[in-house]
């Protein structure tokens, strides 16, 4: 009778936890839950790996932060926030890699998150505090297209800021992580047209996406020089 019971005893953690299992954190939530951590892009990256995209429970709620979609074939999607984002067939193909049709998930993040003192901005010197350069709209665009990593294309990703009103030369910039898990602002895979108002970045890959408005003049060289 005693074994009986041990037996009752071990066997009710193992039921309990199939029958709860842990709640998986909303993908829209996650860079609301990162705003306290130390690394911010990095806790948001890591994050939406593995975060849940729905929210089952509830009615659809309108977030102006955060916008998905599912996608099925090459197409433009309209985030109604600002953006436009066009998927190429080979990004989707990339980011499918034998999986279903993923979500396009884009959040607006404060680009406080993302100031660094090795950056752009101090390529001409070392002062990060005086920046001569601005994010336009102070907004970085975080854009994700299911678990894969979507790199290398040569059909680019087109993300369309919608009319900037800028009177500025803009340069499209993506958030590049090194080795140490630090990030700093960079150009390369990213080319910037400006189309009836719009900055339109192309880009080989998917990530933290801004466009950077030059304020001094000379800021131009510098960013240039990044190009190369
Ligand atoms: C971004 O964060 C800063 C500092 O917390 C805050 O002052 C600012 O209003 C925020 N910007 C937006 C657009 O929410
Ligand atoms: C950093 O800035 C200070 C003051 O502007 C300057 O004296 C110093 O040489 C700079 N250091 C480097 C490594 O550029
Ligand atoms: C990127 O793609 C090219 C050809 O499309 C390939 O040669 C290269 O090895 C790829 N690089 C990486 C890092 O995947
Ligand atoms: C944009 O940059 C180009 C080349 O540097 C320059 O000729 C042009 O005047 C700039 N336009 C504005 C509006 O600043
Ligand atoms: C950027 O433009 C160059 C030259 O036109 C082109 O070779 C390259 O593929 C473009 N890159 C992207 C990501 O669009």
């Amino acid at each position: 009778m005693r074994g009986f019971c041990c037996v009752v005893l071990w066997i009710f953690p193992i039921f309990s936890s199939t029958i709860a299992p842990p709640e998986r954190e909303l993908c829209r939530k996650v860079p609301e839950k990162c705003r306290t951590e130390q690394n911010v892009p990095l806790c948001i990256e890591d994050r939406m790996k593995t975060c849940e995209n729905k929210d089952h429970r509830g009615p659809v709620i309108y977030d102006p932060k955060y916008f998905s979609i599912q996608i099925s074939s090459e197409e433009t999607v309209d985030t109604e926030r600002g953006y436009l984002i066009h998927i190429s067939d080979e990004a989707l193909q990339r980011s499918r890699n034998g999986l279903g049709d993923p979500n396009l998930i884009v959040s607006l993040i404060n680009e406080t998150f993302f100031r660094v003192s090795s950056s752009l901005n101090t390529k001409k010197g070392n002062d990060s505090s005086k920046p001569d350069t601005i994010l336009h709209g102070q907004t970085v665009l975080g854009v994700w297209l299911g678990k894969n990593e979507v790199q290398n294309l040569s059909q680019p990703v087109q993300i369309r800021f919608i009319d900037t009103k800028q009177s500025q030369n803009g340069t499209c910039v993506y958030w590049h992580f090194e080795d140490n898990g630090k990030g700093n602002w960079r150009t390369d895979g990213c080319n910037t047209t400006i189309d009836n108002g719009d900055f339109v970045c192309s880009c080989n890959h998917l990530s933290f996406f801004a466009v950077l408005i030059e304020l001094a003049p000379e800021m131009t060289s510098s960013v240039f020089q990044m190009c190369t």
